[in-house]
């Protein structure tokens, strides 16, 4: 039987090159660089599977055009990159990589959160750039994170994750989301559902993770972020247009709320100029998930993904199950 072949879109960790190619031929854009979309259009003819990242985008047409590809394998958890309505009538399979990306995306929202608080990075550029001449009683003094309320806006697994953490540090949790929570998660992790404008109000930090959607969209705008405390910190590690990035600098400038951790933007990796201007804006590249251990597991997953579904076995974590015909 002919081997099946795989196109790789840009480059993942080389264990996860290594597993595809012991079961397929594959096609390695061995690059950060992407493909443009008539390359990757072009690359696809003859593949079976492309293992993807989320700056690949599957429109309709797109996916219209990836004749004889059965599955398109994200390295990532998100896949908003991808019309899953599209790809289930063309009958293509989609998985993405969840779970082993959990606790480190967690862990980088609660980084942001306690160094927007703490003014971690003013404090770092302070010290660096030889300003620092002697101790007074309010230097760099933020925000206490122990204690204080945070507002969660998704209680999935990464949500749920941030949960755990803020626990330790004392602090009370309201969350919202779509669905509510099973009765043991609350308990466990102290939970308080409440609607949306309450957990605005009432929040002294606000952490996004709700997957990118239609009714996700600008979840957060001018209105919210007049809703929340002047003194509260948007944090972001979800995607970039959960949050009107625009509305949220003009917020930011003006002082309506206190300070933002962000991960995400709208136009990546473009950055609205006026959040760079500000000191109590913390900014990182897309990293949520950017530790060695679980880049290299993601990488993996994906290929274990594709992998199973160039067998004819249902991939593990797939995404549009209604693709899968027994
Ligand atoms: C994801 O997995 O969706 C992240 O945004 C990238 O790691």
């Amino acid at each position: 039987m002919a081997r099946p072949s795989v196109l790789v879109t840009k480059r993942i960790f080389p264990e996860a090159v290594a597993f595809l190619r012991e079961r397929a031929e594959v096609d390695y854009a061995d690059s950060d660089d992407g493909l443009p979309p008539e390359e990757l259009i072009a690359r696809s003819r003859g593949k079976q599977g492309i293992v993807s990242q989320l700056t690949d985008r599957f429109t309709s047409q797109q996916l219209a055009r990836l004749e004889g590809v059965r599955v398109v394998s994200n390295v990532a958890v998100g896949f908003d990159n991808v019309d899953l309505e599209a790809a289930t009538r063309h009958g293509i399979l989609v998985t993405n990589t969840p779970d082993v990306l959990t606790d480190t995306t967690a862990d980088l929202a609660f980084a942001l959160l306690l160094a927007a608080a703490r003014r971690i990075v003013e404090g770092h550029q302070f010290v660096h750039s030889g300003q620092w001449r002697r101790w007074a009683i309010d230097l760099l003094a933020g925000h206490d994170v122990h204690h204080k309320t945070l507002g969660i806006l998704g209680m999935g697994r990464i949500g749920q994750a941030v949960a755990r953490r803020a626990r330790g540090f004392s602090m009370r949790i309201l969350y919202n989301d779509a669905r509510r929570a099973a009765a043991d998660v609350e308990r466990e992790l102290g939970l308080e559902f409440v609607d949306l404008p309450r957990l605005l109000a009432e929040s002294d930090f606000v952490s996004v993770h709700v997957p990118l959607m239609e009714a996700t969209h600008h979840l957060i705008g001018a209105a919210e972020l007049a809703a929340m405390k002047p003194t509260a910190i948007l944090v972001n590690t979800s995607r970039g247009p959960v949050v009107d990035e625009a509305a949220l600098a003009e917020a930011l400038a003006a002082g309506r709320i206190g300070g933002a951790g962000l991960d995400v933007f709208e136009r990546e990796p473009q950055v609205d100029p006026r959040l760079l201007e500000l000191p109590n804006v913390v900014l990182e590249p897309h990293i949520g998930s950017a530790t060695v251990d679980t880049r290299r597991k993601m990488s993996m997953l994906a290929a274990e993904n594709c992998a199973s579904a160039l067998d004819g076995r249902r991939p593990p974590n797939l995404v549009n199950g209604e693709a899968w015909k027994d």
